[in-house]
């Protein structure tokens, strides 16, 4: 099964419109949850934030909550957005497509705090998940925890009507917007799994009309929270947490959280 589709093209060359079409985010607040319930507060905490992308977690967790962060992506060009933006330094900010993994010996582990966040788990197969834990156990603190931003399933059921960020209209010049609808078009299911493509529209609108515009699918399988849970049991090492109190500003999300023990 081959998940992720032509959305690559939007993490690759169009990396900018992606930075600025998933930068409106409540950071400062969602950061507060993962400092405290994976980090439990504690400044000079190891963080490492995989599928990273822009790496804006990490740059939130580094700046207010002083944790020493790393991140994972297969796209160049999130990593040189990244290192751009001063968000994760370039040495901490590795390339490599999970499940695989850079060398053990390149990261700043043990890690005492994990996330893979704006459901981007989506991006690999159960099969290929089950080798990644194998890998991320080991590098987890003991104690350490590993967070998972899923979708609510309750919202994939309605094809996201009611999400939120479905459409997004983003100010990026005074004459110049960006206009992001995902899905823009029915949801496509696999008839064998949990697996669904996505229609997503970028347009750049500059004095009111059209200047560009992309087409993308993206194609995800859907993670349910117990899948996730049964799934660190399984492989051993890892149990399930609650979180301490209703994670507020991942709204319209739903939190996983692993612990190592
Ligand atoms: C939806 S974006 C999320 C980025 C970031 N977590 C955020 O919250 O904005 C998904 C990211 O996963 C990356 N990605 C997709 N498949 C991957 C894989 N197998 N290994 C590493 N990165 C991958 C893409 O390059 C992209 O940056």
């Amino acid at each position: 099964m081959h998940l992720l589709g032509s959305i690559s093209e939007l993490y690759g060359r169009h990396g900018s419109l992606y930075a600025s079409i998933s930068g409106g985010r409540n950071f400062s607040g969602q950061c507060v949850v993962l400092a405290r319930e994976l980090l439990r507060n504690r400044r000079g905490a190891r963080f490492l934030e995989l599928f990273a992308g822009p790496a804006r977690h990490a740059a939130v967790l580094a700046s207010e909550h002083g944790a020493l962060c790393s991140a994972i992506d297969a796209s160049p060009e999130m990593r040189r957005i990244a290192v751009e933006t001063g968000a994760v330094p370039a040495a901490r900010y590795h390339l490599a497509r999970l499940p695989d993994l850079p060398p053990s010996q390149a990261l700043a582990g043990p890690f005492d705090g994990m996330a893979i966040l704006l459901y981007s788990v989506g991006y690999v197969t159960p099969a290929d998940l089950i080798v990644l834990l194998r890998k991320l156990v080991p590098m987890l603190a003991p104690g350490g925890r590993l967070a998972f931003e899923l979708h609510d399933l309750a919202m994939v059921r309605e094809s996201f009507a009611h999400l939120a960020i479905r459409e997004r209209e983003i100010v990026v010049g005074p004459d110049e917007r960006l206009h992001c609808i995902w899905p823009a078009r029915p949801l496509r299911w696999q008839p064998d799994d949990w697996v669904v493509e996505m229609d997503v529209v970028v347009r750049r609108l500059v004095a009111g009309r059209v200047a560009e515009e992309h087409s993308f699918v993206s194609i995800e399988r859907m993670y349910a929270r117990s899948e996730i849970e049964a799934l660190g049991l399984a492989i051993g090492g890892l149990r399930p947490i609650s979180p301490d109190v209703d994670p507020v500003p991942f709204q319209g999300s739903v939190l996983a959280l692993l612990e190592r023990h």
